[in-house]
């Protein structure tokens, strides 16, 4: 194929790719964005829908975007342009690629902002105000920095630096080394979380409104929102796999790589959602508060542990670290496209992608506060990018993704690609990206307009 083929880089290992893409997976989507969500959608009909959006239209595509990536070599953009060719089909099936580029800047605007306020927690943990604190002294504290611009200018410019510092100085540099701790300490602190859910008196009923389905409280809006989160939690559907499908040498199993970070992803967000729910019960709050809902629930949890202030502190350390693996490949696909195409070299390409998102996500920094007031479709421009991104985005890329693996590309090569054996794991991949995937995501989108 091209030169860039034959030139790109590669991970060390199957272990460096797991690693990258859990780091991508695991974020502020399992820790922040699934427990608010399950709260605002009613609970346990959501969890479900998401469990299985996960397993049958999340797992497929996943390692469709991982098998697209290894074959071109390239950023998605120059993938989808160089497969099309090989398979014959139109050239306009790079766009792909694009929608994946700008979801990717558009999440990443308001990302950093929300990584600001993990940020933000760390000092604030570490001061000791929350110790013995109750709900409402959580609330207030959270409020303050949701309506002050200033401070969350300051942390998401801040966020923003590091991603771009790190961006900047290449894909194997450090942070696989750090990932293989850091991520298995973020583990163990949810656990611990969990331990102390237990001692609430709210556990039970913090475990059923996760667990037992109730129809009735999900709405289309809520299916269509389950979905939506399936795709922001893997990071599929905007070319970040894809990029880091192509770094992956050849004769690793994409099958069990991407079956083993869909399961790590998965069980973080569910043990988030297990230490939530029960503080939220036991200290009377409602589950349905928001984007706030995290930040205003663990500091009380923190301040009734022993040595919470540290603990607490540590906790928002590795939320920060958690989201900075998955900042760098929010911002990948736009890096690599502009280093390949337009000559820049990384630092520069980094920093320009990077100044574009701080700028979009200013917006989200005032639609909490000065902006507060205006509103579009009743969401307010945080919303708005989120749900545009994460419910229409990512879903339409990642059925693209597939109709391309499934049907445009030849199946002899996706077969040699994907070399899952003469088993029938093959044909059941194959069946899940043709049918499943194309109708799961089109019935998601007739029953959210309401059609069905
Ligand atoms: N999966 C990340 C999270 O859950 C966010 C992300 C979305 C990363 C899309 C990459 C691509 O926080």
């Amino acid at each position: 194929m091209t030169d860039a083929r034959r030139v790109h880089t590669q991970w060390s290992s199957r272990m460096a790719f797991i690693l990258a893409a859990s780091g991508s997976a695991i974020g502020l989507g399992n820790i922040w964005k699934f427990p608010y969500l399950t709260g605002d959608n009613g609970g346990g009909a959501f969890v479900l829908v998401y469990l299985l959006c996960v397993a049958a239209l999340g797992v497929p595509i996943m390692m469709a975007e991982t098998m697209l990536g290894r074959r071109g070599r390239q950023s998605p953009i120059n993938t989808m342009l160089a497969l099309a060719d090989e398979a014959k089909a139109s050239p306009l099936w790079h766009y792909v690629g694009w929608v994946g580029v700008l979801a990717g800047f558009l999440i990443l605007s308001y990302y950093s902002v929300i990584a600001g306020w993990a940020m933000a927690y760390i000092p604030k943990m570490s001061s000791g105000m929350f110790s013995h604190s109750d709900a409402a002294k959580a609330g207030e504290v959270f409020r303050e920095l949701q309506g002050s611009s200033q401070l969350q200018f300051i942390w998401h410019t801040l966020f923003m630096t590091a991603t771009m510092a790190i961006v900047s100085m290449g894909v194997s540099a450090g942070l696989e080394k750090w990932t293989r701790y850091l991520m298995p300490l973020l583990f163990v602190m949810l656990i611990l979380l969990d331990g102390y859910a237990m001692t609430t008196g709210g556990f039970g009923q913090g475990i059923a409104f996760l667990f037992k389905p109730d129809f009735s409280r999900l709405g289309g809006e809520g299916v269509l929102a389950a979905m939506g989160q399936a795709f922001f939690s893997l990071g599929l559907g905007m070319g970040a796999i894809m990029v880091y499908g192509s770094y992956l040498p050849s004769h690793v199993s994409i099958a069990r790589a991407s079956l083993f970070v869909a399961a790590a992803d998965t069980i973080v967000a569910l043990l988030a959602g297990v230490a939530i729910f029960p503080i939220v019960f036991a200290n009377h709050l409602a589950p349905t508060m928001g984007e706030g809902l995290i930040f205003q629930t663990l500091p009380v949890a923190f301040g009734q542990m022993p040595a919470g202030a540290t603990v607490g502190a540590l906790f928002f350390l590795l939320m920060f670290f958690a989201a900075i693996t998955s900042s760098i490949a929010l911002i990948e696909p736009a890096v690599a496209w502009l280093s390949e195409n337009r000559g820049m070299s990384r630092s520069a390409a980094a920093f320009w992608s990077g100044a574009a998102c701080w700028l979009i996500g200013l917006g989200t920094i005032f639609s909490f506060n000065d902006w507060a007031g205006y509103t579009w479709f009743g969401k307010n421009f945080f919303e708005l990018i989120d749900f545009l991104t994460s419910d229409l985005m990512l879903p339409v890329g990642g059925v693209l993704v597939a109709v391309f693996a499934g049907w445009i590309m030849r199946p002899a090569d996706s077969e040699a690609e994907l070399e899952m054996g003469a088993g029938s794991g093959y044909r059941v991949w194959q069946f899940l990206i043709r049918y499943i995937a194309p109708a799961g995501v089109g019935l998601v989108f007739l029953r959210a307009v309401g059609v069905i």
